[in-house]
């Protein structure tokens, strides 16, 4: 089944509002008018409703980077689905190993922010990835699928057409390691089959699944030509226009 490529940048901490405003500039004319694959961006919190403005009537879809699982409340320094949604964001980044490890996010909270997020009709860009030491010790997909299994709990089939799976090896992360395109789609093709027994085979062929960890314009190509790659999730290489786009233009069909 044929999805249409996700490349997403992941701005993590970077860019302020004047910063974020020369980027998608930048990225609006180059990729802004693309059919043929989806493009988003990931501010921070404090640029998002810039971005919100630049993108309006755009086809360059806004992403968040957390999101909290309550509506409203006493939650001081939290964001709701719903203020997140008013600003015109599309899709939210949910478990990155940086909210993992850093901030000691868990499975269990993750799961709580997956349902809000599709409860408010957002999108979610659901993270998951093993460490060095598990790949090591051959335990890659024993936390990658608890990771799937935790982060979909009470999620339905239906809710296929609005997940995004981000498989990003923590040891990929910013050190310029990469994971080879085979390792990457071994792991992409046992998450589908867990898709599958998870949602149903339906879902799972919907479902995109995006690479992250190091992705550059000089190994984007043989990554997502791979048949379970439908995209990538990019961190530094999405902070410079010109990296970012070269990256889209890997994921276009017939390239
Ligand atoms: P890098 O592309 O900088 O390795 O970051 C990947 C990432 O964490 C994207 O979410």
């Amino acid at each position: 089944m044929a999805r249409k490529p996700f490349i997403a940048g992941n701005w993590k901490m970077h860019n302020d509002r004047r910063q974020s405003r020369a980027l998608l500039q930048g990225l609006l004319d180059s990729v802004g008018h693309l059919d043929e694959v989806d493009v988003g961006v990931a501010p921070p919190f404090t640029a998002l409703q810039t971005a919100g403005e630049v993108l309006y009537d755009n086809r360059i879809l806004l992403c968040a980077q957390n999101v909290h699982y309550a509506e409203s409340g006493a939650f001081t320094g939290e964001i709701a689905p719903s203020m997140l949604r008013e600003i015109g964001v599309d899709h939210v980044i949910i478990g990155h190993s940086e909210r993992r490890h850093i901030f000691g996010e868990t499975d269990e909270t993750i799961n709580q922010k997956v349902r809000a997020v599709l409860d408010a009709g957002l999108g979610v860009i659901l993270c998951v990835g093993e460490q060095l030491d598990d790949r090591k010790a051959g335990r890659t997909m024993a936390v990658v699928s608890r990771q799937v299994r935790a982060g979909l709990t009470g999620v339905g089939p239906e809710a296929a057409a609005h997940i995004t799976v981000a498989y990003e090896p923590v040891w990929a992360i910013g050190t310029g390691l990469t994971a080879t395109p085979e390792q990457a789609q071994e792991v992409h093709a046992d998450i589908r089959t867990l898709l599958a027994e998870v949602l149903d085979r339906a879902a799972a062929d919907a479902i995109r699944i995006q690479y992250g960890g190091s992705v550059k314009p000089g190994n984007a190509a043989e990554l997502l030509a791979q048949p379970d790659i439908d995209g990538a999730l990019v961190g530094g290489a999405s902070l410079k226009a010109e990296s970012f786009v070269d990256i889209v233009r890997a994921a276009l069909p017939g390239r």
